[in-house]
């Protein structure tokens, strides 16, 4: 059998460890597992892998020591062109041409979107693997990057802390999240900040002021304010534009880590996860399954058709949301 993988969308630390799992899975079983460079668009423009003898596949030497980097070895990409459907006749082709039986696309919900797109022309078998820091996919716990952007955000958001003290400040950090408030929650959470602006719970900006007022009269010096990109008013630097306007009892200075949420090499639960979904889209494609996303609840792998992966907002657990609130005092 003839097996593909491609990372698809932004990137997402693990994707590297996940890759790896693929490929030795399959090799393993006995199969040939070629690599797609560059997403959706790679595989439009047929650009291939090579191993270290040149050839358009990859081998066990391909993938080692990877796990432990992040971005990924097969690039990613956001292709548009994959969004029409002479584009996806294009891509089914080409799966087509270079006889490939089944893909296994890495991303986020538009690279699954492409996937069930891609099946209206293809007849191979699809099964994806949940990579995004987002963590926005419903029918699986945790996607495959976002434990390390948390990591990550918490571990500037707490050397913030330190300068925040010093002058008695408050900060805005922006961190990602396009529709969803799972980063800026968490991290509100591990980071001990006051409050989390997330677009779940939107919150006026008179009762930030007011818990402000309040958390200035309890004696805080120093406030650390998570805020969703997602947020309603358009991200930290709006929010602190529209505090400043209605008297914020703090001095303000914003931060938006953007993209450095995205790098870095992937904590071990991130890695672990990769491996597993990777392995079992292998063994779930050598079951004959097809349209489905690999996911892992409440410990258990579990397959987990592509349509409701992106079927609704997927909630924040409303057990953070108070936990947040009750800490924050
Ligand atoms: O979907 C992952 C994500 O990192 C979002 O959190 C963010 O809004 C977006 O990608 C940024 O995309 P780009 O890398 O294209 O700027």
């Amino acid at each position: 059998m003839r097996i593909a993988v491609l990372c698809s969308g932004g990137d997402a630390p693990g994707m590297n460890a996940c890759v790896r799992a693929i490929v030795r899975a399959g090799i393993s079983a006995g199969h040939e597992v070629i690599g797609i460079l560059r997403g959706y668009s790679g595989l439009l423009r047929e650009e291939f892998f090579l191993n270290e003898q040149g050839q358009p596949r990859m081998s066990l030497r391909s993938v080692s020591d990877i796990a432990r980097r992040g971005g990924t070895i097969l690039h990613t990409s956001r292709c548009e062109e994959f969004y029409t459907e002479s584009g996806q006749k294009r891509a089914a082709e080409i799966l087509r041409k270079y006889k490939i039986d089944a893909l296994i696309p890495i991303g986020g919900d538009g690279t699954f979107h492409g996937a069930v797109a891609l099946a209206k022309y293809w007849d191979g078998q699809i099964i994806g693997c949940p990579g995004t820091i987002d963590n926005d996919l419903l029918g699986t716990d945790y996607t495959i990057g976002f434990a390390t952007a948390v990591h990550t955000a918490v571990d500037a958001v707490d050397k913030l802390r330190d300068t925040a003290d010093a002058h008695e400040r408050m900060f805005l950090v922006e961190v990602m999240g396009r529709h969803s408030g799972y980063i800026a929650l968490y991290t509100a959470i591990a980071a001990s900040a006051e409050i989390a602006c997330i677009p779940e719970t939107p919150t006026e900006v008179s009762e930030i002021i007011r818990q402000l007022h309040e958390l200035k009269s309890r004696g805080k010096t120093s406030v650390m304010m998570i805020v969703a990109e997602g947020d309603e008013r358009g991200g930290a630097a709006a929010l602190q534009k529209a505090l400043c306007e209605n008297g914020c009892p703090f001095e303000t200075r914003v931060l938006a880590l953007g993209h450095l949420q995205r790098g870095g090499s992937p904590v071990p639960q991130d890695r672990l996860l990769a491996a597993r979904l990777g392995d079992f889209a292998v063994r779930s494609i050598l079951a004959g399954k097809t349209g489905c996303m690999a996911g892992e609840q409440r410990g258990e792998l579990v397959l987990v058709p592509f349509e409701q992966t992106y079927a609704a907002h997927k909630p924040v657990p409303q057990e953070l949301v108070r936990l947040l609130e009750t800490l924050a005092s």
